[in-house]
């Protein structure tokens, strides 16, 4: 049911870099950097032959880092024979570690090891590739180590070191093979994506051909291949990989596409009408519109468990789109805004598209009688805003934030009622607009109002008052899995008060979440 479209193209139209992952953190990470440095790359497992690595023809290879020191019993290795293929080769850290080890230099044990910035300085004299000549011959670095290499291999060059790693640069320009015991993928080493772009363009000659334009262009050519005249349907969810995927379909393949906007009545103030303003008037993208609030509303009567709330609006959502999608006669494909890293997350195989299941509440079943196209399955979330913009989304729907499939539904919380609805809406684009205004939006992963289930008891002019209390939530986060609440400035957060309680009608108390993830989670319920 999957098409591995993307990963199709790129090897035709575009250089490719495979990052080997030594089960480190930042195996994700070098993979972004590389394409910012406009050559494709993917994510092999270290596990992987020399035999099944010249198959892909990559035209470079890097070994991330890993946790693990290589004298661990079980400390993974690279297939040997990988070093013979001739295809230029980068070690970060364990990964450098692991060249000089397999190809018979030294890795000494333990030391000092070295943990975050540290000065680099250039050995005198030695010529470099991946280092720059021209500038200072220090540098900060950002190392996390306990072994060092003390010996480089035979036909290698130590060029460069620091107080900790005699070995913090090792080449062989001849074998086309580089190792450094840094991190040049962090921002917190400055020069690093310039050490990546020098191994990239000059020591492996990739082509710098990984552009939004070509991206598209692919893109649009395999959707044609794929699909012929038949006819597709998208359902959109107001975020930005449904509505780039749409987008993107449309490009290629224009009015046999058809878009079902299932509107739950849960989403925030204005989101509703600007999906339908955006796709029908100024994508020009068949759209069947559903207003469906009345029926979630009554599904919703009486739910109060967050988990059976999440199930209600689910399923209700499925039946609803399915009725939709009945009415589109002969649509045989479905589109669907899988990213690369729920590839990699669900192992890179088939099937990708099944994400985490609590994340999947608002998606379609896996069952539906539907060939999948997947435009985006070869892409990081940065690189699917940049192809938005080109493809003349706005910015609202660009840089949406993450936005649950529930929806409101999981903000309020107990009953959902219409009311509630109304009163969560109106506190919440408040919060969002004051972050606007004070330019902070896009420093943060989320931010929206909940309502709680309780009253509270205030006083307003001479009267008192017994009214809900607003929580303001914003977090700054990479991923979702872990999250930090928002230093948002206090008289940001005193303005939001304000006019939350001045302008919704029913609230008396704002109060302003202050816990981490974990052990708090992003959304209240
Ligand atoms: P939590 O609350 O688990 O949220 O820290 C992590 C991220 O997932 C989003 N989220 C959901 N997304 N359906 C979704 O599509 C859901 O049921 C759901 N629950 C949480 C949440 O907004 C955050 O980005």
């Amino acid at each position: 049911m999957t098409v591995p479209a993307a990963e199709v193209a790129a090897e035709e139209a575009f250089d490719t870099c495979l990052v080997v992952d030594f089960g480190a953190q930042y195996a994700q990470l070098i993979a972004r950097r590389v394409r910012e440095a406009r050559v494709y790359s993917e994510i092999v497992p270290h596990t992987i032959t020399a035999e099944e690595l010249a198959a892909r023809s990559p035209t470079a290879i890097i070994l991330s880092g890993g946790p693990k020191s290589v004298h661990v019993n079980g400390a993974p290795v690279l297939d040997p024979a990988v070093y013979d293929l001739g295809i230029p080769i980068l070690g970060i850290c364990y990964g450098a570690q692991l060249i000089a080890q397999q190809l018979g230099g030294e890795v000494a044990r333990g030391g000092r090891g070295e943990y975050g910035r540290t000065d680099c300085a250039r050995v005198e004299g030695s010529a470099s590739t991946l280092l720059d000549d021209a500038g200072p011959s220090d540098a900060t670095v950002w190392m996390s180590h306990f072994d060092g290499i003390t010996r480089v291999p035979e036909g290698f060059v130590a060029t460069a070191s620091s107080p900790g790693a005699p070995v913090a640069a090792l080449e062989d320009p001849a074998r086309g093979i580089y190792g450094v015991q840094f991190h040049p993928e962090v921002s917190h080493t400055p020069g690093g994506q310039a050490v990546l772009e020098r191994f990239l363009h000059r020591a492996a000659d990739c082509r710098p051909t990984w552009t939004m334009t070509s991206i598209i262009d692919t893109q649009v050519e395999l959707v044609r291949a794929q699909v012929g005249d038949a006819r597709v349907l998208c359902g959109l969810s107001g975020g930005v990989d449904s509505a780039v995927a749409a987008a993107l379909v449309h490009k290629a393949i224009g009015p046999q596409l058809t878009c079902v906007f299932v509107d739950t009545g849960l989403m925030r103030q204005g989101e509703g009408e600007q999906v339908v303003e955006t796709f029908r008037r100024h994508q020009r993208i068949e759209l069947v519109h559903v207003r469906a609030a009345d029926r979630f509303f009554e599904r919703l009567a009486g739910v109060t468990d967050p988990e059976e709330k999440r199930k209600a609006i689910g399923e209700l959502f499925i039946r609803v789109f399915e009725e939709a999608s009945g009415g589109v006669e002969d649509a045989r494909f479905l589109v669907q805004g899988t990213l690369y890293p729920d590839v990699i997350e669900s192992g890179g195989g088939e099937g990708a598209s099944t994400i985490k299941s609590h994340h999947n509440v608002g998606g379609l079943p896996d069952d539906m009688a539907f060939e999948l196209v997947e435009p985006l399955r070869a892409l990081f979330k940065d690189e699917v805003r940049r192809v938005g913009a080109e493809l003349g989304l706005p910015d609202e729907i660009v840089w949406r934030q993450p936005f649950p499939g529930p929806g409101l539904g999981v903000r309020i919380i107990g009953e959902v009622t219409p009311d509630k609805v109304a009163t969560l809406q109106h506190a919440d684009a408040i919060v969002r607009e004051e972050l606007c205004l004070a330019g902070l939006e896009r420093e943060i992963w989320q931010s929206f109002a909940v309502l709680p289930d309780i009253r509270t008891v205030g006083v307003m002019g001479d009267e008192r008052t017994y009214g809900y209390p607003i929580i303001i939530r914003a977090v700054t986060s990479d991923d979702a899995m872990t999250a930090d609440w928002a230093r948002i400035p206090h008289d940001v957060l005193d303005r939001m008060a304000s006019r939350i309680i001045a302008e919704v009608p029913g609230v008396n108390r704002v109060a302003y979440d202050i816990t981490s993830k974990p052990p708090g989670t992003i959304e209240w319920e």
